[in-house]
């Protein structure tokens, strides 16, 4: 039995939910937020101790820490975590540049705990499936990728004195909601190559963007766009991969995307009977946080590596800078970005 402390309890409610849900692997004895009307309903809920920042890493009996602040956060907070011998878990997105992601990845191989960034939607049983297909080795070429994340975000949403600004969100539509859906679609179809990205701030009163738009050349040559925005009454999270054998296409629930269904169509019988072969008896796991925590126990256990690393991180925070470098300077930019690149030390205007 792991013992946790939970560090931020807006989203990190759902990490509580989702731990309790896993008990015989982990047990959550402290929480902490300096906003009382969040930490005493969920500490007294379920039986755990309201802490400051420094008592919770000076507890013996906590082994990982849950960081769920506001993102300007993360970097000081994780990094204080691993020194003082914990294992961390964080959420999107870790930190605002590769320089910070490379200073934690420093920080993790000379730390006794690991780090595993939150990717939530990875878990969800359609991608799994999606995944095992292209792992098999049967997807054949790739060619184009479409993601499209249509959500909602009304004035009340950035009542939240740290949303909708550069400084404390680091960043609008593509960083704070198609994030999972840009993990995703690099999960399935790989890295990117080239990127040139259009943003604009059209939907509420806020700095950070609003909508996006962008296409991607990914390693290997097919093709991807993007688009996102936060004005859509209508919400819809979708994904489409073409690939020699088959196509891929997620349902549209927004936050859900990555369930089942999912529909596979291949292009011919022999297709249609590798993509059988690997579907046929699929057992479904828990999705979402409770999915991702478990396989992090498993590994725990194991001494394995976590189901999302820094390095998944890393390239995610790679991707977002060049979007916003590409949106900044109409470049076409060119992956991967070395340590000289200007935006190296962060995207933020
Ligand atoms: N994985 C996902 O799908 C997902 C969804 C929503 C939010 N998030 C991420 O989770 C993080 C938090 O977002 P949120 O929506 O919960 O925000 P929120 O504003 O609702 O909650 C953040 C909480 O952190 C607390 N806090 C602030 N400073 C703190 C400190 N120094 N120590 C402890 N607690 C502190 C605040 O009082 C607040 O209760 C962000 O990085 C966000 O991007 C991820």
């Amino acid at each position: 039995m792991r013992g946790v402390g939970v560090v931020g309890l807006g989203i990190g409610t759902l990490h509580v939910r989702a731990l309790r849900r896993l008990r015989d692997r982990f047990t959550v004895v402290a929480v902490c937020d300096p906003d009382e009307t969040r930490s005493g309903p969920v500490a007294e809920h379920i039986g755990a101790d309201v802490v400051t920042f420094d008592e919770l890493l000076a507890r013996d009996d906590i082994e990982i820490v849950h960081v769920c602040t506001p993102p300007a956060l993360h970097l000081e907070q994780c990094l204080a975590a691993l020194l003082a011998g914990k294992s961390v878990v964080c959420e999107k997105p870790v930190v605002a540049s590769l320089a910070d992601v490379d200073q934690l990845i420093e920080a993790e191989a000379a730390a006794a705990g690991r780090l595993m960034p939150v990717f939530q939607y990875r878990f969800g049983n359609g991608l799994q499936q999606v995944k095992a297909l292209v792992d098999a080795g049967i997807a054949g070429r790739a060619y184009t990728s479409s993601v499209e994340v249509a959500w909602r975000r009304r004035p009340e949403y950035y009542a939240a004195p740290w949303r909708g600004r550069w400084a404390t969100e680091l960043g609008g539509v593509l960083l704070s909601q198609a994030v999972h859906a840009l993990d995703m679609l690099t999960y399935i179809a790989g890295p990117p190559t080239r990127v040139f990205c259009r943003i604009t701030t059209r939907v509420n009163d806020i700095e950070v963007e609003d909508c996006a738009a962008a296409s991607l050349e990914l390693s290997g040559g097919s093709l991807a766009t993007i688009t996102a925005t936060l004005g859509s009454p209508e919400e819809v999270t979708r994904h489409r991969f073409h690939f020699e054998a088959f196509s891929a296409e997620s349902g549209t629930a927004p936050y859900t995307s990555s369930s089942l269904p999912w529909t596979v169509t291949p292009d011919s019988e022999e297709a249609a009977a590798a993509v059988e072969a690997v579907t046929a008896g699929w057992t479904e796991r828990a999705e979402e946080w409770q999915g991702q925590f478990e396989r992090w126990a498993d590994a725990l256990d194991a001494g394995t590596d976590p189901p999302v690393t820094l390095a998944d991180a890393r390239a995610s925070l790679e991707l977002l800078t060049a979007l916003y470098w590409s949106a900044r300077t109409g470049e076409d930019v060119a992956l991967p970005l070395d340590g000289n690149h200007p935006c190296y030390g962060g995207w933020l205007p």
